[in-house]
């Protein structure tokens, strides 16, 4: 019973003292003998003890004993939706096939659609949950679910039903995205433009009204969508007023970031093969490049995004799971993040943004969460680490010690 029982929420209060503090507002330095006030779910103030205001009096006190304090995690990118697995996939991939060779094969993304019509809610959402359990043990406090594995309406849209409902189970935030356009079913083979105007459109339209699409995503690639089979859907989005994101040259340089950064996108993910054009583009429209690592290791590419263009352009870089059963069977982010250091050579600080601040900008969300900064919603999580290094670098080691959501300690 208790599975099912969709019992979180409310706020808390609390001082949080005798802490170090890694704020992730850009620039500031980490605060040796910190604390945070915390009143009715808002940061009050994160900062040194030293500077604490008056009146508080009454707030239950924990003492952090020098344990680091960081914003909780925001995961801007999964699948964490589906039903069954694709272990034998992996098998098919160690001994020698590609990814890209098993999805033209109708295996791949087809091969967790044939399992997700076969399931209903209930199952769906019991499969799920020990994924997103597993994530918050990490102190993960935001995570974006897409939808892309029904590949028809009704089934599309009970993909996002059982996100919402593991966002009302738990104590979490769940932005949920829309992503029929992840593949093309067998019944529109060849069809692709039918698909997006008879399913990926319609389906979009209906679950706006039912207040399930936060987003809309598409892949775009040449085993799925193409830029221009895609706009129509990015139109629609634009004309409900919901913002929009791309799986964008993931395997192959298709030009989808310069198409959806002309959409004002919130975000381009996967970026491998991104060159100079779509990182221009993605500058100039204030896009955030979300990088995927468990994608790039699990099904070992060998192109790494460009890091160095990237981050020389200014454009922003978030770091996801991509949790998803195909290429990246991941929840974690602690790995995600000792995964982007040491294939993507990006720096400590940036792996410890990417999944803090940039997380929350990538989901349009960063006035609500991802720094500690008075005003934002209290979403944070004291570690038992001697340096904020020590997130990057273990390998599977988990030093979570309390995960706050809204002032909430559990
Ligand atoms: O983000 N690239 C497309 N979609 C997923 C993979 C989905 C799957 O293989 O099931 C991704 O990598
Ligand atoms: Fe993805």
């Amino acid at each position: 019973m208790e599975l099912f029982s969709e019992g979180a929420g409310g706020t808390g209060s609390g001082l949080w003292r005798n802490a170090r503090l890694l704020t992730m507002v850009e620039g500031a330095e980490p605060v040796e003998r910190g604390a945070v006030v915390v009143r009715d779910g808002r940061i009050a103030y994160a900062g040194p003890e030293a500077g604490l205001p008056d009146g508080l009096e009454g707030l239950a006190v924990t003492d952090c004993r020098g344990a680091w304090i960081l914003p909780s995690f925001v995961d801007c990118h999964t699948h964490l939706v589906f039903a069954g697995n694709r272990a034998r996939e992996f098998e098919m991939r160690l001994a020698g096939a590609s990814y890209e060779d098993i999805a033209r094969a109708g295996g791949g993304i087809l091969s967790s659609v044939t399992a997700v019509n076969a399931a209903d809610e209930d199952r769906i959402l019991a499969e799920s949950l020990p994924r997103l359990e597993a994530m918050l043990a990490e102190g993960t406090s935001t995570v974006e679910i897409k939808s892309g594995y029904g590949l028809n309406i009704g089934a599309e849209l009970r993909m996002l039903r059982v996100a919402r409902r593991l966002g009302r189970m738990r104590n979490v935030r769940v932005k949920t995205t829309w992503l029929a356009a992840h593949a093309v079913p067998p019944d529109y083979r060849g069809r692709n433009a039918d698909y997006i105007r008879e399913v990926a459109i319609p389906g979009l339209e209906q679950g706006h009204e039912e207040g399930l699409i936060d987003a809309v995503d598409g892949f775009c690639e040449r085993i799925a969508f193409t830029t221009e089979e895609l706009r129509p859907l990015f139109d629609r989005a634009q004309a409900l007023g919901l913002p929009v994101k791309l799986h964008a040259e993931q395997l192959s340089d298709s030009g989808g970031s310069a198409f959806a950064a002309g959409y004002g996108a919130l975000s381009c993910d996967h970026l491998e093969y991104l060159e100079a054009t779509g990182i221009a583009a993605m500058q100039a429209a204030g896009t955030v490049a979300v990088l995927l690592p468990g994608a790039t290791y699990a099904i070992r590419e060998a192109q790494m995004p460009p890091v160095a263009a990237l981050r020389e352009a200014g454009v922003p870089i978030a770091l996801a799971t991509d949790c998803n059963p195909g290429s990246s069977p991941l929840t974690s982010l602690l790995l995600t993040m000792n995964l982007g250091a040491t294939l993507f050579r990006l720096t400590v600080a940036e792996c410890l943004a990417g999944v803090t601040r940039e997380g929350a900008r990538a989901l349009g969300l960063l006035a609500e969460t991802g720094t500690l900064e008075a005003g934002k919603s209290a979403d944070f999580t004291l570690w038992q680490i001697g340096s904020p290094a020590e997130l990057v670098y273990w390998l599977g080691f988990n030093p979570a010690h309390q995960r706050v959501y809204r002032g909430f300690a559990e």
